[in-house]
């Protein structure tokens, strides 16, 4: 398969691990003695500053009352909360492990079961239908290429207003986490494919990452 990011090589990283990996909500240790999980409780406890900056971004691209938003890789849901308690209502996440709806469902009274479709998203993206808005935070560095070419071929088709990458576009990814790109990597400009009319970035202050925003 033709390389996606021409600057990341993935050493190791096949999709079955990262499934696995993600679906778990237990803390694995890497090759370096870091230890890193997928945690509910960790991603529910983020401030909300995250959410309402990525908010902040689609309202200035046209976000209106009704459309309908979906978040890949949404964990507990912290985002669309915040989303949905702010006068937009349909919101629905897609995410791989189970347990972290669950504790989403559990935490957020406005966030139930129907919010939320649980599968990877290369399985799952296909039962979505016709969206307004995608977003991602922190999901695309943890995907295998052909995972990320199932997103943008889906994307071109599915999403009719705008999506929103929240990623880290940085080189020192990998490095920052010490993880020699197992689990953490970075997306490159090079890789994003032409899905709607304009592609800008611009710096996503509150976790020091770069919004790629997507306008159809
Ligand atoms: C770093 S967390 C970010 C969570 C959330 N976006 C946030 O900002 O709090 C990455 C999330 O992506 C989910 N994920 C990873 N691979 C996935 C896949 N193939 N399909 C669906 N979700 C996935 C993980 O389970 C995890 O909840």
């Amino acid at each position: 398969m033709k390389k996606l990011n021409p600057e990341f090589e993935e050493i190791d990283r096949k999709r079955e691990d990262q499934n696995v990996f993600w679906s778990s909500l237990d803390a694995k240790e890497d090759e370096n003695h870091i230890l890193y999980g997928n945690s509910a409780s960790f991603f529910s406890s983020v401030s909300s500053e995250r959410s309402e900056e990525l908010l902040n971004i689609m309202k200035k691209n046209g976000l209106l009352r009704d459309d309908k938003i979906l978040e890949l890789g949404s964990n507990c849901g912290r985002n669309i909360n915040y989303i949905k308690s702010q006068g937009f209502p349909n919101v629905l996440g897609l995410e791989i492990n189970q347990e972290a709806i669950d504790h989403g469902v559990e935490e957020y009274e406005l966030l139930s079961e129907e919010n939320f479709i649980q599968g990877s998203v290369e399985s799952a993206i296909g039962n979505v239908g016709q969206i307004d808005w995608l977003f991602t935070m922190a999901v695309m560095i943890h995907l295998t290429e052909e995972q990320k070419i199932s997103i943008y071929e889906w994307a071109k088709k599915n999403v009719s207003k705008g999506i929103v990458f929240v990623e880290s576009f940085s080189k020192n990814t990998m490095h920052h986490y010490g993880l020699k790109g197992h689990w953490f990597s970075h997306l490159s400009k090079k890789e994003i494919p032409k899905i709607g009319k304009k592609t800008r970035y611009r710096k996503f202050k509150s976790i020091g990452y770069t919004a790629c925003i997507i306008t159809m």
